[in-house]
């Protein structure tokens, strides 16, 4: 096989080598749209020719189209090596699974992974041969829009989530791409794109695991971050893409730049010049080069003058050769586009079955002052922005279409088998300002029993280049929500949003709260089923709720300062570690989330209190179901070590375990805690346990545990 790459790679030339190592935008290759992007002035100043020698392709979306276009570019190309289509299935193809912020709340790797699988399906039926997904990036500030992409501000929990959905792409037959490498996650002040500035031992324990544990899944690709990180733009970061992911991980696949990253680094103040862009890209790391032409430009030429080796070339050129080969390309070059196929498993009834039951499970019940479930004869008012909208999709929703989606109201009607009174009230928009639906609103709900708000934040508002510098509910919301509570009647929001929003002055005027987060094409549907109990909720926030914008990045597994403050009190605010004006606490933590059953954890018992090197114990706790209805909740294991050469987080998410309990029904839940699940990378730089002691918590959030104590001799 090797020696086919090799000859292969022997025949080319430069240029043929330098287009090869490029991925260009769909408008690119589709003939209707080419002459306008092509020729010498265009914004990439390259010629049909090169077109033809790219490759990758990225934003088809329709198999036929993609057959189409990959049979032209094998007519014209000189190469003919076939062009490798990917694009951006991040939850879900056609059939639009919750966003994965919403995924990862589920605490359900085989959810997660079956639904991954099912959009693997969708999207190779249509022509997609890999994915930039999964983004496991951490995520602190929720000021930050692309923290819906992610799976919280866990980077246990992002690897656990991140490997389920490789696992899941790869059983739908679809490569898959790890991103963003590294540090995007942490902008400064949440603005996106921003510098983000990560000390060394802070990236290499928290931010760098996760995307280290998704190579245990053998992702076929990495995409490079935008980001500078500690100075350096990511995409000539050597320390990091060569030193770290290839040389001590191993990872052997491709690595791409994020769009038109290799040439910002012009903007950055790094490069001079295009062609010092792709020299230090190509030196640095970066094999393939997503919409920018640096290396189409100028790599022939700095391979002539000394400044990149043609050894370096050839190995960029080996590892995206060999992906074709591994998807099988020189074989049957269309993969397995199939528009008939396509047609029948998108949106097929077991999709959409199973993008119902992630919804369910990813929505996190926030407060709940016995007002849910909703009995079916109650008189209701379905109010607010999001009562009739069909756009529940959130960012990054691929080829789904909004009239896919069955919104809340069509939802409940159908459930009901009645007509229910509706109302928007106001825009959800986060700029408009117009409060003159009010009161229409308030006049549509006077005759209702209880009153549904369906409130937050639009699709459009997160996601790539969507930070928001206020996190409250928008004006107009938060009068049309005071104004249905003053009607004296229980009002349940259903909050919609691809972020924790602040909620604090919102809670007051809800009896409860269920943050369905953007649900996707069955969104409508799986509301009702909560609303009236159909499904019972066991989402988990994985990403902390703060009360007011100024309390971020605001997560769990923060450290101890040395001036500790009660996270819960205003009391005392003397020269300790707090705000004069607001409590330390998010409003929600991470863990959190209730249930229409309640849970009671109980007997927190270790197998042995001290433990040597190679020993493995036991933590365990007694869950019962005290309600009358089945369950499912999260029990979640948190460590702190005490003392160590390096302090430690407050607490650490080490185990979960998702259990379902009958009404009535005990469980005995336990972990397995060995030194494995104690090292950390002490003063010396080694990734080690340090003898002494760890406080062992146990909880349904990361804030309500059970202790323990135990000691690690050495
Ligand atoms: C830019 C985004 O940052 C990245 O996540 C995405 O995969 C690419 N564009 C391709 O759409």
């Amino acid at each position: 096989m090797r020696d086919t790459i090799g000859k292969k790679i022997a025949a080319m030339s430069l240029q043929e080598k330098a287009r090869q190592l490029t991925q260009l935008n769909a408008v690119y290759v589709q003939p209707s749209t080419q002459a306008k992007v092509t020729g010498a002035s265009s914004p990439l100043g390259l010629e049909a020719q090169d077109v033809y020698g790219i490759g990758s392709v990225l934003n088809f979306t329709d198999a036929d189209e993609a057959i189409a276009a990959q049979t032209t570019y094998l007519e014209r190309s000189e190469s003919k090596i076939p062009l490798v289509f990917m694009m951006d299935v991040i939850h879900g193809y056609r059939t639009i699974f919750p966003i994965p912020l919403a995924m990862g709340c589920t605490f359900d790797e085989a959810l997660v992974e079956a639904c991954a699988e099912m959009s693997a399906i969708e999207a190779t039926y249509s022509g997609v041969s890999v994915t930039f997904s999964p983004m496991v990036d951490l995520v602190r500030d929720a000021r930050w829009g692309r923290v819906m992409e992610s799976t919280g501000e866990d980077h246990f929990l992002n690897g656990e989530m991140g490997k389920a959905f490789i696992r899941g792409y790869h059983k739908g037959g679809l490569a898959c791409c790890v991103k963003h490498f590294a540090g995007y996650g942490a902008p400064e002040a949440g603005r996106e794109y921003n510098t983000t500035d990560i000390s060394p031992r802070n990236l290499k324990e928290y931010y760098l695991p996760a995307y280290k544990a998704c190579l245990e899944e053998n992702p076929e690709m990495v995409m490079t971050s935008f980001n500078l990180l500690n100075g350096i733009p990511v995409n000539a970061d050597k320390a990091l893409l060569v030193d770290t992911l290839r040389d001590e991980w191993g990872f052997d696949g491709v690595v791409i730049s994020d769009y038109a990253g290799v040439i910002e680094m012009l903007p950055h103040g790094y490069a001079p010049s295009a062609k010092d862009c792709a020299r230090i890209a190509a030196n640095n790391g970066v094999d393939m080069e997503m919409m920018s032409a640096t290396y189409i430009h100028h790599l022939p030429q700095l391979v002539e003058e000394g400044a990149v080796s043609p050894k370096q070339v050839d190995t960029m050129l080996r590892r995206v050769l060999e992906l074709k080969e591994k998807l099988g390309l020189f074989e049957n070059p269309f993969h397995k586009a199939n528009a008939k196929k396509a047609g029948e498993v998108c949106l097929s009834e077991r999709h959409r079955a199973l993008a119902k039951t992630a919804a369910e499970k990813a929505a996190v019940l926030l407060k709940n002052d016995g007002v849910l479930p909703l009995c079916e004869t109650t008189e209701i008012a379905l109010v607010g922005p999001f009562a009739e909208e069909k756009n529940l999709l959130g960012a990054w929703a691929c080829a789904g279409k909004a009239e896919d989606v069955t919104d809340v109201r069509t939802a409940v009607e159908r459930l009901l088998q009645r007509k229910v009174c509706t109302a928007k009230g106001c825009d959800a928009s986060i700029l408009a300002m117009d409060e003159s639906g009010v009161e229409q609103a308030v006049l549509a709900a006077a005759n209702a029993e209880v009153i549904v708000a369906c409130i937050g934040e639009p699709a459009a508002y997160s996601g790539e280049a969507a930070a928001r510098a206020k996190l409250e509910l928008p004006k107009p919301q938060l009068t049309l929500l005071k104004a249905l509570k003053a009607l004296g009647k229980p009002v349940v929001v259903v909050l919609f949003g691809g972020r924790p929003q602040v909620l604090t002055e919102a809670e007051a005027f809800a009896d409860a709260i269920l943050c369905v987060w953007q649900p996707g094409t069955e969104g409508g549907n799986a509301i009702a089923n909560l609303l009236y109990g159909r499904a019972n909720p066991s989402g988990k926030l994985t990403m902390s709720f703060p009360r007011t914008t100024g309390q971020c990045p605001v997560y769990y597994n923060a450290f101890a300062t040395g001036k500790p403050k009660a996270l819960d009190t205003l009391e005392g605010s003397g020269y300790n570690s707090s705000y004069r004006d607001e409590l330390n606490a998010p409003l929600y933590p991470f863990g959190y989330g209730l249930s229409y059953t309640k849970f009671e954890i109980n007997d927190v018992c270790l197998s042995k209190t001290e433990f040597c090197r190679g020993d493995t114990i036991t933590a365990s706790v007694t869950v019962k179901n005290v309600g009358e209805r089945d369950g499912e909740e999260v029990v979640q294991l948190y460590i702190r070590d005490l003392f160590a050469s390096v302090v430690r987080p407050v607490k650490e998410l080490k185990g979960y375990r998702k259990i379902l309990l009958a009404a009535g029904e005990t469980k005995r839940v336990s972990f397995e805690i060995d030194e494995e699940l104690l090292k950390f990378y002490a003063a010396d730089g080694t990734w080690r346990a340090e003898a002494g002691e760890f406080e062992i918590m146990i909880g349904n959030n990361s804030v309500d545990v059970l202790k323990a104590r135990l000691t690690l001799k050495i």
